[in-house]
């Protein structure tokens, strides 16, 4: 499929380890295993999405199996990631279980979904899951500066992806620039702050002025910073409309306002509140 300004194999980015991941994903959290989730990546892989992100967490990694198998699209043309459940024990062990719940016999990336029991705690495990070629790359999610940095000094294969709360709103500047400094791609989930951020003045004032939706700017947002972008929806229409990201420009000056909507403080954390 080939639509005016949806994703295409040119908006990729470059891990650290040599492999391209594409900047628009489709996050499946809080769907549903089963029909609709089935349903929901099936309408994203059609209107071009070559990534989603799912987790053992979210309980759907079967029907994101089930969907790209219904798709018709070639396994290697979509990027899979999945994330280790880290109250488990062993990051290898589950992701052969991940890879049966999906089908696959193997992930793009797998990230430890949070660092419960430290920051390193996971990572044999993760390094495990590479060397059996349970998952191409390897990376982590919610780690603040602090556990990137401590992680960084044993990893033996190092992370290639810290995923973290960001949008105008979650700017983290600090932990941004940190995941930079070890070569860390950095993903954005929520970028829409679960929809709360829709409906605010500002990016709605600057969607107007463009012909944009909310959607697309906040997303757009996250692209001219760099930022792999992983936004959810359960509407085919609202699902197009996300993907339509890569044919226009948020000006210097509106980037600058959105960027000045920050409530961090331009933090090191990844998270205001922790949950393990
Ligand atoms: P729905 O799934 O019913 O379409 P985030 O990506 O930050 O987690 O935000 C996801 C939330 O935003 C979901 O509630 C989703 O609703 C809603 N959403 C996603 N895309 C759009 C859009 N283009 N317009 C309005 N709401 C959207």
């Amino acid at each position: 499929m080939s639509q005016f300004g949806a994703p295409s194999e040119s908006h990729t980015m470059e891990l650290a380890d040599g492999s391209t991941i594409p900047l628009l994903g489709f996050g499946v959290w809080q769907i549903p295993n089963g029909p609709e989730c089935v349903q929901a990546v099936q309408a994203a892989l059609d209107v071009g999405y070559r990534h989603i992100d799912t987790a053992q967490a979210y309980g759907n990694e079967e029907s994101v199996g089930e969907a790209l198998r219904r798709s018709g699209v070639p396994r290697e043309e979509v990027f899979i990631t999945t994330k280790f459940l880290p109250s488990q024990e062993d990051a290898a062990r589950e992701a052969a279980h991940s890879l049966g719940r999906l089908g696959l016999d193997y992930v793009d990336l797998y990230l430890v979904h949070w660092p419960q029991g430290g920051a390193t705690r996971a990572w044999p495990g993760m390094e495990e899951a590479h060397r059996l070629g349970y998952a191409r790359s390897i990376g982590v999610s919610n780690f603040d500066v602090t556990e990137l940095e401590t992680l960084m000094g044993v990893a033996a294969l190092r992370p290639s992806v810290d995923q973290v709360q960001l949008s105008p709103f979650h700017y983290r500047r600090t932990l941004v620039n940190a995941a930079r400094e070890q070569d860390l791609v950095v993903e954005a989930y929520s970028p829409l702050g679960t929809g709360r951020h829709l409906s605010d003045e500002t990016v709605r004032r600057i969607a107007s002025q463009i012909g944009r939706t909310p959607a697309q700017v906040l997303l757009r947002w996250c692209i001219q910073h760099g930022f792999v972008v992983l936004p959810k929806s359960t509407h085919q229409d609202r699902i197009q409309e996300n993907a339509r990201i890569f044919d226009f420009n948020l000006s210097p000056a509106d980037m600058s306002e959105l960027d000045a909507l920050d409530q961090t403080g331009g933090t090191h954390r990844a998270q205001e509140r922790k949950w393990w």
